[in-house]
């Protein structure tokens, strides 16, 4: 008797191969690019052994209800997983995989583009060049804001916030303070200096927000948090929408009290075409595309598919949450 699978999206061909190829689960899947529709999650998930779920899925008592008692493992094709409900999900002996490491560099080397991006006002320029507002070079056009002689604050220098450190320190950054709960044992590799908050928002010129969401960080960077900063300050998030008040950042950045803000995630996403912050030049909003690169999103994959069947089978996991 086959295990029974569910899989909330279309993912990489290599990861479905993994999935089929082994022959203990039969799988089906929500073959779209779409999200699955909420009914349909809770229909397909019933009876399931083995949930594989994107960050874009609400997995919550309702969800591990409907799954019901066969249910053994979840795995997430994500590094966060703030969109689980652990304690739910701990209390029914559920396991759960995800997908830390291999997207680090990606995730880390689209935080440095949009910095740059941002920083040097890339959107707007290329937008001046296609629009015909580009009429002559000018001394004082389209400047913005440079690495060199810096200071950058990196709030949560975990994996990816470390990976962000060692690629932005040969840009010739000359501080680097970062924040979190404890000061890291990896930190002395990239000269970071542990910071208070406070200290980290009033000194740096660049401000990158790297750390998971979780209580203590939803709705950390909010109206206090961005008066703190210097009028000429760059703020970057790569970590979690939820992490930021976006009223408040669009009270800051419309009245310059900050210079500028990259977001590679939003609240909610999409961002709808209308929203306040995509009125402003001085935002630059992604489609949280972190780890999109086609070898990070194909390893990711294989990753997500070998957590999950080792969740059948009782095995070790490549990567298993600790829960
Ligand atoms: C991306 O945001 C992820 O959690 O993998
Ligand atoms: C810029 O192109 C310069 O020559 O200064």
């Amino acid at each position: 008797q086959l295990m029974k699978v569910y899989v909330t999206r279309r993912i990489p061909q290599e990861a479905m191969k993994a999935l089929t190829g082994a022959g203990v689960c039969k799988v089906s899947v929500w073959d779209s690019d779409e999200p699955v529709p909420r009914a349909e999650l809770l229909k397909g998930v019933s009876g399931a052994h083995g949930l594989l779920c994107l960050l874009s899925d609400r997995i919550d008592t309702e969800v591990l209800d409907a799954a019901g008692p066969n249910l053994k493992v979840i795995s997430t094709l994500s590094v966060g997983f703030d969109h689980l409900a652990i304690n739910e999900i701990k209390k029914r002996g559920v396991r759960v995989g995800y997908t830390p490491d291999v997207l680090t560099d990606a995730t880390a080397e689209l935080t440095v583009a949009l910095l740059l991006a941002t920083a040097r006002r890339l959107p707007e320029g290329v937008q001046e060049v296609k629009s015909g507002g580009w009429s002559t070079w000018k001394p004082l056009w389209l400047c913005g804001y440079g690495l060199s002689g810096s200071t950058v604050g990196i709030i949560g220098l975990g994996r990816i916030g470390l990976a962000i450190a060692r690629r932005l320190r040969p840009f010739g950054v000359k501080r680097l303070l970062y924040s979190g709960r404890a000061a890291k044992p990896q930190a002395p590799e990239v000269e970071g200096e542990y910071a208070p908050l406070d200290t980290l928002l009033s000194e740096s010129d660049f401000i990158v927000v790297s750390c998971s969401l979780t209580p203590d960080t939803q709705g950390l960077c909010n109206k206090t948090f961005f008066s703190k900063m210097k009028s000429t300050a760059v703020f970057i998030n790569t970590s979690r929408g939820s992490v930021v008040n976006q009223e408040d950042l669009y009270e800051a950045l419309s009245g310059g009290q900050i210079a500028a803000a990259g977001l590679d995630v939003t609240t909610p996403e999409p961002l709808p075409t209308d929203h306040p912050l995509l009125t402003l030049k001085n935002c630059v909003v992604l489609p949280h595309i972190g780890s999109a690169t086609y070898s990070t999103r194909g390893i990711m994959g294989v990753l997500s598919a070998n957590n999950l069947l080792a969740g059948l089978n009782g095995t070790p996991m490549p990567s298993e949450l600790a829960l």
